[in-house]
């Protein structure tokens, strides 16, 4: 659990993140979105002490951050950031393999790692393994950096903009397995992005910043419903609330008693995209099926259009 308790950060006269107070439940994913130079990234660095606090503090499960040495903090404390993380003079391997060598785990288990890590990010080991960052693309790059704060398996994990460089289809992919991992480990995740889509599709809670403050930090369905002012209301997308409703809620959630034709639905597709499928196909309705194959019922355009409907 990480408890932030009136943390403000001054540089000179500029307040750059204001009283900010939230509590990241563990086990969950904090989403932080906002406009640019509104703090995000600034409170997050103070979580690791990247960045020291003007005032306020920060609890780490129930230790002040501050009783435990900035080093030993980012050993236990995954960082992934877009682009330049990297260090240029080792290899990617080598990168990965950076805190659970601080670890002193041996070498076989710190080599199995790097596999496993490269594979679930679809870089072959032996191809990618002994390069350098520089010899990789950007997105390549990213993903190994997502990887490194992965690789000594931390109860939290702190991500600032870590797809922000993926393709489309990449991006998707490594939301997935980054809610996969979530779900296996039970990792505690801040995550900061640009994309609202992104957001409501990874988010347990929602911060919304403005101005270094936090105007409203809610459930996705509870932001939608209620959001707290006309900034968070914009931030939404108005017209998108239907859609917004959907990305949070999986196809498998969605699926009712019943057959259908038609191109099977995986249950672990947002039920967007589940809407998606039924709308590009013409049908009323298509069958879902588990990571197996295993039927799983059916979704319907009639159901989803309830669930996509402002709630209750
Ligand atoms: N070391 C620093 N010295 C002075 N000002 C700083 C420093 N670091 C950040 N700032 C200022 O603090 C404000 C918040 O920066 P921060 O990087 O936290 O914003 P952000 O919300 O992450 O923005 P973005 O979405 O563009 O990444 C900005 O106005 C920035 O210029
Ligand atoms: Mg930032």
């Amino acid at each position: 659990m990480i408890e932030i308790e009136n943390i403000t950060k001054r540089y000179g006269d500029n307040t750059v993140v204001d009283t900010v107070s939230m509590t990241v439940e563990p086990h969950t994913i904090t989403v932080i979105v906002g406009t640019s130079g509104s703090g995000k990234t600034t409170l997050m660095r103070m979580i690791n002490r990247l960045v020291e606090p003007s005032e306020g503090m920060i609890r780490i499960d129930g230790a002040d951050n501050r009783s435990i040495p900035g080093y030993e903090l980012r050993r236990h404390i995954g960082y992934a950031i877009q682009g330049h993380g990297l260090f240029p003079h080792r290899t990617v391997g080598e990168n990965i393999a950076t805190v659970p060598t601080l670890l002193g785990w041996d070498k076989k288990r710190i080599a199995a790692k790097v596999e496993e890590l490269l594979t679930l990010f679809q870089l072959d080991p032996s191809a990618f393994g002994p390069r350098y960052p520089h010899e990789l693309s950007g997105g390549q790059q990213q993903r190994v950096g997502v990887a490194r704060a992965l690789a000594a398996e931390p109860n939290i994990l702190l991500m600032d903009e870590p797809f922000g460089a993926l393709d489309p289809v990449i991006r998707a992919k490594a939301q997935d397995d980054l809610l996969a991992i979530q779900k296996h480990f039970g990792t505690t995740i801040v995550l900061v992005t640009h994309d609202m889509e992104e957001a409501f599709h990874l988010a347990d809670k929602i911060a919304v910043m403005d101005k270094g403050r936090i105007v409203q930090c809610a459930a996705p369905e509870e932001m939608l419903v209620n959001p707290a002012t006309d900034f968070v209301e914009t931030l939404i997308g108005t017209e998108e609330r239907p859609f917004r409703l959907l990305s949070i809620g999986t196809a498998g959630d969605a699926a009712e008693a019943g057959e259908a034709q038609g191109e099977p639905i995986a249950a672990s597709l947002s039920q967007r995209e589940a809407l998606s499928s039924l709308l590009w196909s013409g049908r009323e309705a298509l069958p879902v099926v588990g990571s197996d194959g295993a039927p799983l019922g059916r979704v319907t355009l009639a159901g989803l259009a309830r669930r996509a409907a402002r709630p209750q």
